[in-house]
Formats: structure tokens, sequence, C-alpha cells
């Protein structure tokens, strides 16, 4: 197994090019402000308010049922970020568990919370491979059908969430670690076009909406985020409204950070595209020891100091913000632990991290 040691914080060029990185940020800071009520600005000394300083916002996942249950945590989830995502309830089979029978109930909640915290939402997701309702999955729909269904559902989604939503991640991972595009339900039945139609229905029913299209291990130059690189200048050289790259950002510490995201992420910049780590998570074998949760605090620096130093990336977001309640055990067998803050809502070495790159961007060492 190889491990990846956190060597030391930021160098000091590092810290000359966050600090200049914090110019660029703010003057491309994102304009979309929350819509309605009084919502407080972040404490200073949290991410939300650190992120704001340095000219991002800072975001987490969030799981309602945590939130419906767990004080803290929904303190928690209020008052450190600034922009939140719903970890399921806006995916498919959880809002038509019965073909034409919507259910919006918990990702309005979620909204409603975003709204009342000042926080913006990125919708996710419009188009995935999986939790997708067994009836679209088990029906045998013909091409035709498929293509009707899909349009109505982005339509329909997009519509009711219309003028709520900051950033739709509208393609979730269209793609094979070898550049291909995946064999799924879509690319099979409705050919590799399905991804620019997604986007022309997306931003016919919400024009205002950054639309995105996010994807795993393609946080460095390889050739899965070459291929979203080659398919995106295709896209918009087709006219295709695709606004931003999601990076998800779900790593572990048996793997080497991604120490070129910056390289990668500065290619999408040229192209005149936002960008963003969507889902950032650094998972542990466990039981986790201080040498992973260092090695944990370098993936998480290294994914925000990614952000921070291209210009057009507007939001860092974690895939859930504690241990108590994360998507990794249950789906890593023998990994856990990758969340900032421990199941006590204690912080870890990746807070501090994170912590002090902002603190470093924003200007204020
Ligand atoms: C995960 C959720 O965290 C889990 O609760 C759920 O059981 C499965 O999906 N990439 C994505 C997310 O785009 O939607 C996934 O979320 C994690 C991987």
């Amino acid at each position: 197994m190889r491990k990846t040691i956190r060597a030391g914080l930021v160098g000091t060029a590092a810290a000359a090019l966050l600090v200049s990185s914090f110019t660029l940020n703010a003057s491309a800071a994102p304009e979309h402000t929350a819509a309605r009520g009084k919502p407080k600005p972040p404490a200073a000394d949290t991410l939300g308010g650190l992120g704001q300083r340095a000219g991002l916002r800072i975001g987490t996942a969030v799981d309602m049922d945590a939130l419906a249950a767990d004080a803290p945590y929904r303190a928690r989830a209020a008052g450190e970020f600034t922009s939140v995502t719903p970890e399921n309830v806006m995916k498919w089979e959880v809002v038509e568990p019965r073909r034409g029978t919507y259910d919006w109930s918990a990702a309005d909640a979620l909204v409603d919370f975003a709204r009342s915290n000042g926080q913006l939402v990125r919708g996710h997701t419009l188009l995935w491979h999986n939790q997708l309702p067994g009836w679209l999955t088990d029906g045998d729909f013909t091409a035709d059908e498929l293509r009707a269904l899909l349009r109505k559902h982005i339509t329909d989604q997009a519509s009711h969430f219309k003028g709520r939503i900051w950033q739709w991640d509208v393609v979730n991972e269209a793609f094979n670690d070898d550049g291909t595009l995946r064999d799924s339900i879509w690319l099979r039945t409705l050919g590799p076009g399905y991804i620019a139609d997604a986007f022309r229905w997306a931003h016919r029913a919400d024009p205002r909406a950054k639309l995105y299209i996010n994807d795993y291990n393609i946080e460095g130059v390889n050739a899965k985020s070459t291929a979203l690189y080659d398919l995106v200048t295709e896209l918009r050289a087709q006219g295709v409204p695709v606004d931003g790259v999601g990076i998800q950002g779900h790593l572990s510490v048996q793997y080497n950070a991604p120490h070129d995201i910056a390289a990668n992420m500065k290619r999408f910049d040229d192209l005149g595209l936002e960008t963003a780590i969507t889902e950032a998570d650094v998972r542990v074998p466990m039981p986790v020891d201080s040498t992973d949760q260092e090695a944990q605090a370098e993936g998480y620096d290294v994914l925000l100091r990614g952000c921070l130093l291209t210009r057009h990336c507007t939001d860092f977001t974690v895939w859930g913000f504690t241990d108590r309640y994360s998507w990794v055990p249950e789906t890593f067998e023998g990994e856990g632990a990758a969340n900032l803050l421990d199941e006590n809502y204690g912080p870890k070495p990746a807070y501090q991290a994170l912590t002090e790159d902002l603190k470093l961007a924003a200007g204020r060492k």
C-alpha cells in the first residue's frame, strides 16, 4: 500500500500564487447571490466565511435524514458552509419513484434550508446511470420513448427548481477511466448525442442556472480528464450550453494525491469554462491512525489548492463534513473516516489544512 505523507503546509512559492489567486478569484466570485430573505453572513472563522474572503463558495453535500434528526449536524451545515448539494434527494429515483408521480418534498426542503441560511444550491443530478427508478430501468422502452422520458425528466426537474439552483450537475459520470463513454442505458439506447441533448433541455428549462458535467478520477491529467476535455471543447464549438466542469474529488490515501490538479483545471479554465470541486472526501483504511490523517489532510489540501489556483473555480464542496454520516464505509469495504470532522464533530488535521489554505488565499495569514 502506498501512502503519501503531508510534508508540511503550503510552501512559499505556492503561498505567493495563492495570494495572487485571491485577487483573481475575488473578481471572479459568483454574481449569483442568495435569492430572498435576510440570510446572515457566515462567521469569519468558518470555512464558508474564509472562503468568502478568498472568493469562492465552500459547500457540503447534505444528508436529509441527518438534517432532520441531528441538531448539531443542522447547525454545522447551516453555519459552516455557503453552498449545499443534496446528497440524494434530487436523484431520479427519489423525485419520480412511480412513473408520472413527482415527489419534490425532500428536495424542496433542502432548497428552503439553503435559502434561509443564505446558501446557494448545487443541483445534483439530472442525468446519471445510478439511482434511477425501477420503473425506468426495468421498463422495455424504445429509443424514442426513452429519449422522451429523459427529456421530460430534465425539463420538469429543471423547471420545478427554476431560479433556485446555482449550478446543475446535468450529466454525471458519463466516462470510463480509459476515456471511452460509459456503457449506460443512455449511451446504449440513445447514442452519444444524449449528452448535448441533456444540456440543451436543461438550459431551455432554466436559462440562468450554470450547467456542469461532473465526474470522478478527473482531478489530474489522465485519459479520462482528457476525454472530458475533448468532449467539452467539441460541445462548446457546437454551441451546446455547458458552463462548467465538476471535479468530484473522491480520493483515498492509498493513492497519491493529484498534484497536477491545477494544470488540469487550467486547461478547462482556458476554454472559458467554470470549474468546481464538487464531492471532496479522502477515505482511509480503517482503523485510522495519525499518519493516515496527515495524508488525508494533504489530499484535501491538494484539491482546495487546485481550486484556489484556478481563476474560474467557483466552489469547493465536500461530500459530507462529518464521519458520523458518510457514504464511504458502505461503499468501500474497510475504508472510512473520510471527512473533515470526526464522528463527534471534532476538527481533524484536514479541517485545519483547509482553514490555513483559505486564510492564506484571503491574504490574512
Ligand atoms: C452517493 C451517496 O452519497 C450515497 O448516499 C448513495 O447511496 C449513493 O450515491 N458520486 C456521485 C454521488 O455523484 O451522487 C454519489 O453519492 C457518490 C459518488
